[in-house]
């Protein structure tokens, strides 16, 4: 059962996760715009900053799931068990971004896309990580609740 000291730990977590979604969200949109202008218009600077803007977003998105997994992750096992749905579920998500996004990066390495397919690309990513990130803001709005009602529960029993 959570006590207050682990409710506290799960507000702290949330607040600092939220903060770095909004540092992704902006790089995203950044992707975003690179994208919507090479489609406009393609030249190669457009395509250059539009690979800049997938380097950002990768360097702000691999730090962020690492510090997920080494503080998240733990204080999920601690609530529900290491192999619990919600921990399952955090380090198949990881899987596929990290996949997903390397994926994206290797082409901008080696030019394997035109500028067009490389936005295209682009832009479906971008929809997916806003996707996953509300799911998980969601899930985590779950986790601050059930904490609470967890320890209220314990303060009236
Ligand atoms: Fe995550
Ligand atoms: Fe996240």
């Amino acid at each position: 059962m959570a006590g207050a000291s682990t409710t506290e730990e799960i507000r702290e977590i949330e607040a600092r996760i939220l903060g770095e979604h909004g540092t992704i969200r902006r790089a995203l949109d950044r992707v975003a715009a690179g994208a919507s202008s090479v489609l406009a218009e393609p030249s190669d600077q457009k395509t250059r900053d539009l690979e800049d803007a997938i380097w950002d977003l990768y360097i702000a998105l691999d730090d962020h799931l690492v510090m997920e997994e080494s503080e998240l992750l733990p204080l999920l096992g601690r609530l529900d068990g290491p192999s619990s749905p919600r921990s399952r579920r955090l380090l198949e998500e990881h899987h596929l971004q990290r996949g997903l996004l390397l994926s994206v990066v290797d082409r901008t390495e080696t030019g394997a896309l035109d500028p067009e397919r490389l936005a295209a690309v682009a832009r479906r990513l971008v929809e997916s990580f806003r996707a996953d990130m509300e799911y998980e803001e969601r899930d985590l709005a779950d986790l601050c609740t059930e904490s609470a009602f967890a320890l209220q529960s314990a303060a009236v029993s």
